[in-house]
Parts: C-alpha cells; sequence; structure tokens
C-alpha cells in the first residue's frame, strides 16, 4: 500500500552550539571543506536530537493527530514533511516522495497550515489576498476564482471576502489560511496547532470544518499537532504519542486510552448511611477480592456515606462487588464508571517515559 505520509527511522538533530573553530567570517577563513559542510550542516558541535527514530504510516483519507508536550518533536517532524528542515537519518516519504531529494512533487502533493504562516497583505481583502496567491501559484485565472468562491463559502468567509483583512478576527484569519492552503487542492494537509488561540467557539467551527467538510467532502488526509487531547479524541481516526522524539503509542485515540491504563474507577451510589461496623466489614470483603485496590467512600455533609467508589482492574466484571454489597444490606441506587480519559493516559505514558530516562541515565546505559 502507498501511503499518505510514510516514514522509517527518521532522525533530526539541531545544533546546540558551534565549535569556536568554526566561527568564520572577516580575516578568519573557512579551515577547510569539510569543515564548511558541518558549518552549513550544523553537525559540527553538540547537537540534540529532536526526532530519535520515527517509524509512521499515515493512511490515505485517514485525519491522523500527533500529540506531545512542548518540545516533543512535533513541530520538526512537521517541518521536515513540508521540505523546511532536512532530515539526518531514516527515511521519509510523502505520496511517495522523499522531501529532501524531490520537494517540488512533495510540495504538489502536500500543503501547511503553519502557526507561523502570515504573509497576507492588510490593505487587501480576504479575496483579494486569496487571489494575489493563486497568482503566484501560477493558477488558471477562471478556474482559480471559481475555486475561492468555493472555498470562501466551505469556510464560510463569504460574506466578509471583501473586508480588509486587517478587519479580520483571528478566527477567520485561520480560516483564510486554510482556503491559501486549499487553492492548490492537494491530498494532504498538514496543520501544526491548528486551533491554538481561537476561543471555545471558534475552535470547535474548525475541528468541525477539518471533519465534516475537509476530511469527508474533501477527501484530504490531514495531519495535525496539538496539545488538545480533547481535540485529538473528536477528530482523528488515529494518533500518535510523541515525547522526547520517540513515539510512545501509535493507535485509535480509544485504545491508547485504555493502553496503559491497568485500572478503571466504579462509583456506586448507595441509600446514604453511617459508617459502622456493618460498612466495615463490607470493607474488608471487598478488599479481599484479588481485583480491587482501592476503595473510597464519599459522604455528605451529615456524615452519611452516599457513595463508594472502587478501583478495580480493567477488565475485571463486578458481580461478585455488587453481590456483596447487596448481602450486606445496602441499597444501591445507581453504579456508573468511570472510563480512562485521553488526558490520564497522556500522562501515564509520559511520566513511564520520563521515569525509564532517568532510570537509564542512573544505570549508565
Ligand atoms: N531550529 C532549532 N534549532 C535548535 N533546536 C531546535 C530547533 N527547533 C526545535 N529545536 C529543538 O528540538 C526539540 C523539538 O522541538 P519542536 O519544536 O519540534 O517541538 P514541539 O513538539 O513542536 O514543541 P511545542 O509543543 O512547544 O511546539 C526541542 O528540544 C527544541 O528545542
Ligand atoms: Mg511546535
Amino acid at each position: 500500500m502507498e501511503y499518505a505520509i510514510e516514514t522509517r527511522k527518521l532522525v533530526k538533530r539541531y545544533p546546540t552550539k558551534r565549535s569556536s573553530s568554526m566561527g568564520y567570517g572577516r580575516g578568519r577563513g573557512i579551515p577547510s571543506f569539510s569543515a564548511l559542510i558541518n558549518l552549513i550542516r550544523g553537525s559540527s558541535g553538540a547537537y540534540i536530537e529532536a526526532l530519535k527514530g520515527i517509524d509512521l504510516q499515515i493512511k490515505p483519507g485517514e485525519i491522523f493527530g500527533i500529540l506531545g508536550p512542548n518540545g516533543a518533536g512535533k513541530s520538526t517532524l512537521i517541518k521536515i514533511l513540508c521540505t523546511l528542515v532536512l532530515h539526518d537519518g531514516g527515511e521519509v516519504y510523502v505520496n511517495g516522495y522523499d522531501p529532501s531529494k524531490e520537494p517540488s512533487n512533495v510540495l504538489k502533493n502536500l500543503q501547511a497550515v503553519l502557526p507561523e504562516s502570515r504573509g497576507f497583505s492588510w490593505r487587501l481583502s480576504g479575496k483579494q489576498n486569496l487571489e494575489f496567491y493563486a497568482l503566484l501559484y501560477g493558477l488558471d485565472d477562471t478556474e482559480s476564482k471559481k475555486r475561492i468562491d468555493y472555498l470562501l463559502e466551505l469556510t464560510e468567509l463569504k460574506e466578509r471576502a471583501e473586508d480588509g483583512y486587517q478587519r479580520y478576527s483571528t478566527g477567520m484569519q485561520r480560516r483564510l489560511l486554510l482556503c491559501r492552503a486549499l487553492i492548490r487542492d492537494t491530498p494532504i494537509i498538514i496543520f501544526d496547532e491548528p486551533t491554538t488561540g481561537l476561543d471555545p467557539t471558534g475552535a470547535a467551527d474548525f475541528r468541525d470544518l477539518l471533519k465534516n467538510k475537509l476530511a469527508y467532502q474533501e477527501k484530504k488526509t490531514i495531519l495535525l499537532s496539538t496539545h488538545n487531547l480533547q481535540e485529538a479524541q473528536e477528530i482523528c481516526d488515529r494518533i500518535a504519542i510523541l515525547d522526547k522524539g520517540k513515539i510512545l503509542a501509535c493507535d485509535t485515540p480509544d485504545n491508547v486510552r485504555h493502553l496503559v491504563i491497568e485500572e478503571r474507577e466504579i462509583k456506586i451510589d448507595i441509600l446514604p448511611i453511617f459508617p459502622d461496623k456493618k460498612y466495615d466489614l463490607l470493607v474488608k470483603q471487598l478488599n479481599e477480592f484479588s481485583y480491587v485496590t482501592d476503595i473510597q467512600p464519599e459522604t455528605n455533609q451529615n456524615g452519611r456515606i452516599f457513595r463508594i467508589n472502587i478501583r478495580l482492574k480493567k477488565e475485571q466484571e463486578i458481580t461478585e462487588i455488587l453481590k456483596v454489597i447487596s448481602e450486606n444490606e445496602l441499597k444501591i441506587k445507581s453504579v456508573n464508571t468511570q472510563e480512562p480519559t485521553l488526558e490520564e493516559a497522556f500522562i501515564q505514558m509520559t511520566r513511564q517515559a520520563k521515569k525509564k530516562v532517568i532510570k537509564e541515565e542512573e544505570t549508565g546505559k
């Protein structure tokens, strides 16, 4: 299968400092040809590895999310894909083309919407700005006019299309950026943190636009980076959790959620009772089940227990627990299960990775 985006053991290193012998300028000269190459490639001194061998396979038509804390390498990966940064090791392909060898073919297949993207004239209207870019891309005049009208409609900017760009809100500017990215009608669109800076409604509208219009209507492959786990859960078909240049998990948001979470919690609401010996006995009996890891009562203002929160192994059924509770003559009002959230999984995964690094450093591996 030809993937829309594929990486194999992808590595990116950034230099952290240049050695003093590399300095050049007036009266200094460049020591040697290899030194010059090192200087250009920045491989002369210490470096940090922003990507440490990333394997990714993104299918055509997928909405794929890259999640990770600050400095995880999300933007680096995106910049490599859209030919802004060269990789240092491994392989990377966009619809079969290597960004470092065939950048123009890559750019025929992919458009990126980056947070730093600007380049709109404040004096022109939204529509004129798009027409300017269509001209710059060398597109056919009639075709591009039609496309621009279609895109302004798609992004609900049509009514404000003739307004000066300086009068656009952040959300409208973001949607105009999207129009610009779509003018050339490439099959893959990449977004680096598309909803950062938008208000909750603007962000929800933008997500809706990505999912329902770009992915389903226009059949685009979408790669996006985000810090927003809720966002990933809502719109992505699959996600990868990236941390310190490594992929910790790659699957559907639901599967990732369940991957590291070993336990779940059930909340049992009962007719309130005062804690007494009988209750202590119940807790003792529940604790005898090897799969129960924690029992916490919740009390109301009168000191009566109205809820028992029980943590237990993820896959375990709860018949025995309910049986013991009813045998102790407690009246069960409702039972709710607390599903693990993507956020919990994310925090647990990145913490585990951090512990592993510390351990490796300590043991000198
Ligand atoms: N131009 C650069 N020169 C040197 N180091 C860089 C450069 N760009 C990124 N880095 C480093 O590479 C690592 C990954 O950075 P990157 O910007 O890809 O992370 P990110 O996941 O996008 O983070 P954020 O969520 O903060 O945007 C970081 O340690 C960062 O400091
Ligand atoms: Mg970034």
